[in-house]
């Protein structure tokens, strides 16, 4: 406790001691249009750092060329006073040019790469997403170096995401703790996403059929379903009421590997990707026994 310290220079007091020992720089990496998602990641990081840094940057390197870096939505002026809201410090919010990375995909751009393993990457959003790992991995590892924060906060919602870096900062022995933050939604089920106003009002009430569907194959787990088909196909019934809704993929694996799973032992994650007026929505659902 801070009675216990003791100065052992005449000129540092013991209450500017307190502050001293528990420093500590929490890093929120995003890429703005700051919503309530982000919002309680810093939350979480104020609560555990004496410094949160927040990143804001469009990763050209994680955009195949066919997909939205052009369109992404970039409020940088508006993502500063939530930032300053939220009790934020800093911002680092870098250009393409100071990132050191050409405004191109991974597969385009010539700097080095950091690829996950594989089995990591080619299942769930990676197998429509080429390079889409490999670019985030890539400017993750930059924005460490560059900010070197103790820890980095990342959430649940891109749960492919968020097992990637785990295993990335375990394989490369990166000195940052990666803390995981569950995911925020709408009152609708929703999850919260830059790209949720990309979509009209009707359709934004459509969507949270993903969620619907994924509670409904939560129910069905906790009354005992572990047969991944079985709840793979609840999600996929739920979903096809909305026939708007086109499914990319529905898929039950281990959280942590994201292998494959025939049936859930301990612990499974259940995600979905699907399109909505050619907008990409993903979420999931960590099924565990409570
Ligand atoms: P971005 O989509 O801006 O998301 C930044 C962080 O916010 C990610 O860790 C994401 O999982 C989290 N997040 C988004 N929506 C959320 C929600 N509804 N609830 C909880 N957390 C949510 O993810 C990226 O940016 C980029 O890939 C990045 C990691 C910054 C690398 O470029």
């Amino acid at each position: 406790s801070e009675n216990k310290l003791i100065a052992v220079t005449e000129d540092l007091k013991l209450d500017e001691m307190t502050g001293w020992y528990q420093t500590a720089v929490g890093l929120v990496p995003t890429m703005g249009n700051l919503h309530q998602g982000h919002l309680s990641l810093i939350q979480r990081a104020r609560q555990e750092n004496s410094t949160v840094i927040v990143s804001i940057f469009v990763n050209p390197l994680q955009f195949a060329p066919n997909e939205d870096y052009q369109r992404y939505p970039r409020t940088l002026e508006q993502d500063q006073q939530f930032c300053e809201q939220a009790g934020v410090d800093a911002i680092f919010a870098p250009t393409p040019e100071e990132m050191v990375v050409p405004q191109k995909s991974i597969q385009e751009s010539k700097v080095t790469q950091v690829i996950p393993p594989s089995a990591m990457i080619t299942g769930l959003c990676g197998r429509s997403r080429q390079g889409h790992f490999q670019g985030v991995a890539t400017i993750v590892t930059k924005l460490f170096n560059l900010v070197q924060p103790d820890r980095a906060y990342f959430g649940q919602k891109d749960g492919q995401q968020l097992a990637v870096i785990k295993r990335l900062v375990a394989d490369l022995n990166l000195p940052v703790e990666i803390v995981g933050c569950p995911t925020v939604r709408e009152a609708s089920g929703l999850a919260f996403s830059s790209r949720n106003q990309y979509l009209t009002a009707t359709a934004k009430e459509q969507a949270a059929a993903l969620y619907r569907g994924l509670r409904r194959a939560e129910a069905a787990f906790l009354a005992g379903d572990r047969n991944s088909n079985k709840l793979i196909a609840l999600v996929q019934q739920e979903v096809a009421i909305v026939n708007t809704i086109l499914v990319e993929y529905i898929e039950l694996v281990e959280p942590t590997t994201l292998m494959s799973l025939e049936k859930v032992q301990e612990e499974g994650m259940l995600a979905i990707a699907a399109r909505l007026e050619s907008t990409r929505l993903i979420d999931n659902i960590i099924l565990r026994d409570r």
